[in-house]
């Protein structure tokens, strides 16, 4: 039952119902009021001061699940402006974010970090109410750190990407379904939808180029996205210090990464894709784990604690039930089923082909402008702190916001996405 797991066939992992503008009960004005200036107050280096003067909101005053959603927006925004915004990141959360954020993530199952569903998922608004909520030209923010258009589109296109996704959910339950009654003409029709459907995806990422400018996005965006985990060389080297008042307590996690998008997930479950921990192949997790020092997990799977609970489940679920991979590995003399499938993997290696490209010129091309005297002489307040501006030869490592190495982490991940390829006969 898709409701119970927060899922619906127009939206997907998109909040079903659009996300709240304004917590309705006035107790949260001073939230609304911060959030609403968030900009003013980054720049004029006021957050800080205006965050340590709040009363400690209780989440009591919260009644939908819509509400939960903004509240944790709201303090996700608050939390990194916070830490980011000012000369230097400031390691402690001061309890007027930590207790009502621990509150509002334990009943939503979400860390007590930025995610892809506080910047995404639960993120936007249709500029027009009585078009199509999730085109792209029709999409805007609710809340940015930065209020610049590329920043909106930076996360638009992810919305329009997961609108775009939607309807392949009930399309590949389907095909589960009928590989289980052996229906192969229904799995091989299911399958060229799917592979229609990530061939539009690939078309909407392409899009980031219009309007999401390298620059901005590597020096004044991204610096916001970052989390607590690795980040010493940033300025945190135990995490946040979350104070809720009496018992303070160190934590690190991840940033802000689309590693944590439950459909791309999605996409390699039901194709029977797997990913493996960066820098292992397939033949060491043959051998079983006496390599005791190498995690069992591979990152990608580790960004499903980044979701909301009930996505979570669900892609629990579907990696219990998945089956289309095996139902065709046992037809390979079907040569309509043969193609729809492999058609499916070699548009999701296109996808990872091209978010490669686009990684290589927002993130590593920056990373080298960065360093030119000519640029760093005005990085402006973030960008100094940009864990990327690290160079390689000063032995600082580049890292994505979720904390990968990168290039070899997203060429492994899409290397693995070819290899269950099948050959029809
Ligand atoms: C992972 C960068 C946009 C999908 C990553 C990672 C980086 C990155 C660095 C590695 C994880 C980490 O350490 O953070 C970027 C940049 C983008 C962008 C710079 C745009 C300027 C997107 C969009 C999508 C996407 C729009 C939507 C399809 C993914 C996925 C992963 C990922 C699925 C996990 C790796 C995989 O499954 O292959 N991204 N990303 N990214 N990104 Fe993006
Ligand atoms: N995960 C993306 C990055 O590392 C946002 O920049």
């Amino acid at each position: 039952n898709p409701v119970e797991f927060g899922i619906t066939s127009d939206y997907g992992f998109l909040s079903p119902e659009l996300p709240l503008e304004v917590l309705p009960d006035p107790y949260y004005a001073e939230w609304e009021m911060i959030i609403g200036n968030l900009q003013p107050l980054l720049l004029s280096k006021r957050l800080r001061s205006i965050v340590d003067q709040l009363p400690i909101l209780s989440v009591s005053h919260l009644q939908t699940d819509a509400e939960w959603r903004r509240a944790y927006v709201i303090l996700v925004f608050i939390l990194h402006g916070y830490v980011w915004g000012g000369d230097s990141p400031t390691e402690r959360v001061p309890p007027q974010l930590t207790v009502p954020l621990f509150e509002v993530c334990e009943r939503l199952e979400l860390p007590p970090v930025a995610t892809y569903a506080g910047v995404c998922l639960w993120n936007y608004k249709p500029i027009f109410a009585d078009e199509p909520a999730t085109n792209l030209d029709n999409l805007a923010c609710l809340q940015t750190f930065t209020g610049s258009l590329d920043e909106q589109w930076f996360y638009l296109v992810s919305v329009a990407i997961e609108a775009r996704g939607a309807p392949s959910i009930p399309v590949m339950l389907r095909a589960i379904k009928a590989a289980r009654t052996g229906n192969s003409q229904i799995v091989t029709e299911c399958l060229q939808r799917l592979a229609e459907t990530i061939d539009e995806t690939n078309t909407l990422l392409q899009r980031m180029h219009e309007n999401c400018d390298p620059y901005v996005f590597y020096n004044r965006i991204r610096p916001y996205l970052a989390g607590s985990k690795n980040m010493h060389d940033a300025g945190l080297p135990n995490g946040l210090l979350y104070d809720n008042g009496h018992n303070p307590e160190y934590r690190q996690y991840g940033g802000g990464s689309n590693a944590q998008s439950s459909l791309i997930q999605f996409f390699d479950i039901v194709l029977g894709v797997e990913h493996r921990p960066t820098g292992t192949s397939r033949n060491d997790s043959d051998k079983g784990s006496e390599d005791s020092t190498k995690p069992r997990n591979s990152f990608i799977h580790e960004m499903r604690s980044y979701m909301p609970g009930p996505h979570r489940r669900f892609l629990e679920q579907i990696d219990s039930v998945a089956n289309i991979r095996s139902f065709v590995e046992a037809r390979r003399g079907d040569s309509a089923l043969c193609i729809a499938y492999d058609a499916c993997l070699a548009m999701l290696r296109v996808l990872r082909d091209k978010h490669i490209t686009i990684v290589s010129r927002y993130i590593i091309l920056q990373s080298r402008s960065a360093r030119r005297p000519s640029q760093s002489a005005n990085p402006g307040p973030p960008a100094a702190r940009n864990l990327a501006t690290a160079a390689p030869t000063d032995k600082k490592k580049l890292r994505g916001t979720g904390g990968t190495a990168l290039i070899p982490f997203l060429k492994q991940a899409r290397d693995e996405t070819g290899e269950p390829a099948i050959d029809a006969w």
